[in-house]
């Protein structure tokens, strides 16, 4: 009896300091488990004289019964304490302001292309949309360049097979356009991506964008062209702009001109942008030449046309001042953070 009071007193003290559902597990082997000290002081019973066992007894299952709900009441108030302590640690502040999702922003070559369709989009002229991927007879041939034509030597091309090429200009849409319109006039754009085997250089990448123009109509003389070339250049330069049309070659206009305009970067006094000559060229142009019509459906006693073709990171490079064309194509979230608000 002496020995079972002693286990109350120190059951009760442990239980009361068991601080998590480890200790409380250990303290439970510890008093009432298999071999726990409740249960090895029942065993023991059986050896005492009968007339002290039923007090024994008692004494046992009383001490059984306080331990077992004592238990019970540091179980739930343990429980109470570890959920406080996880809610705390793995508390969530839902005030904080949230995380702003990346959403990105236009790309310099397509907010540039955007604002040279609008200025076109003025003057008359709708969206062609033509392929990158040509075949030998659009790319050069149709262009009134037979095969072994030396002046297919100005196009570094990428050749998928012997017929198929991707395409080095923009140029092939036009009869793609022709053949689409025929005999109806024309007055389209046609925006896109081309590809030359270039040696990548500050001004060279091998891939890269033109916006091919063409007009086809009665009485469209090279007045139009130049009409046209200087509205574009003010719209998108300033009204300042003056132009320079110096006579050129291309196999598939006739006449043919390069399109200079003086340097919207140093006004015309030279710098490293115009190379110190005060003018940069916009575009190569001319009249369709009479075989390209024909080529397309129209009849050169008829109509006549203009066409002409620029490169799209020129234009972009110097209404920005952007000195390198690899920047188009890097990547680089430095560069490209810095356009696009048209978004
Ligand atoms: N296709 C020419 C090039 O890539 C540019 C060009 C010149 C286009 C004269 C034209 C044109 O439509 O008339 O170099």
């Amino acid at each position: 009896m002496a020995n079972l009071e002693d286990v109350q007193r120190r059951a009760l003290a442990e239980l009361a300091s068991a601080a998590d559902s480890e200790q409380l597990e250990a303290w439970r082997q510890k008093y009432l488990g298999r071999r726990g000290e409740l249960t090895l002081y029942m065993r023991s019973i059986g050896g005492l004289p009968a007339e002290e066992r039923p007090a024994a007894g008692e004494a046992g299952n009383n001490l059984r019964r306080l331990l077992e709900q004592s238990f019970a009441e540091r179980q739930e108030s343990v429980r109470q304490m570890e959920l406080a302590r996880s809610l705390q640690a793995e508390a969530i502040d839902v005030t904080l302001p949230g995380r702003r999702p990346v959403v990105g922003s236009i790309h310099p070559i397509t907010e540039t292309l955007r604002r040279i369709r609008d200025v076109f989009a003025q003057l008359g002229f709708e969206v062609f949309r033509s392929r990158e991927v040509e075949t030998d007879l659009y790319n050069f041939e149709l262009l009134n360049m037979p095969p072994h034509h030396p002046a297919r030597d100005m196009w570094d091309t990428f050749y998928i097979s012997e017929n198929v090429v991707l395409r080095t200009h923009t140029s092939p849409g036009q009869i793609h356009a022709m053949r689409a319109y025929c005999p109806e006039p024309i007055r389209v754009i046609l925006p896109g991506k081309c590809y030359r085997y270039e040696q990548v250089t500050a001004r060279h990448e091998s891939e890269f964008h033109q916006v091919e123009g063409l007009a086809v109509g009665h009485n469209i003389t090279l007045a139009d062209l130049k009409g046209t070339m200087t509205a574009f250049a003010k719209q998108m330069f300033g009204q300042e702009r003056t132009m320079r049309f110096r006579g050129g070659y291309f196999p598939f206009t006739e006449p043919s001109v390069e399109v200079d305009m003086d340097c919207a970067l140093c006004h015309g006094k030279g710098c490293r942008v115009c190379k110190n000559t005060g003018w940069v060229e916009i575009a190569g142009a001319g009249m369709v030449h009479p075989n390209v019509l024909r080529n397309g459906g129209y009849d050169p006693v008829a109509f006549s046309g203009f066409a002409f073709g620029m490169g799209v990171e020129r234009v972009a490079m110097l209404l920005h001042g952007i000195e390198d064309i690899r920047s188009f194509f890097t990547n680089d979230l430095r560069f490209l953070r810095q356009f696009g608000q048209l978004l």
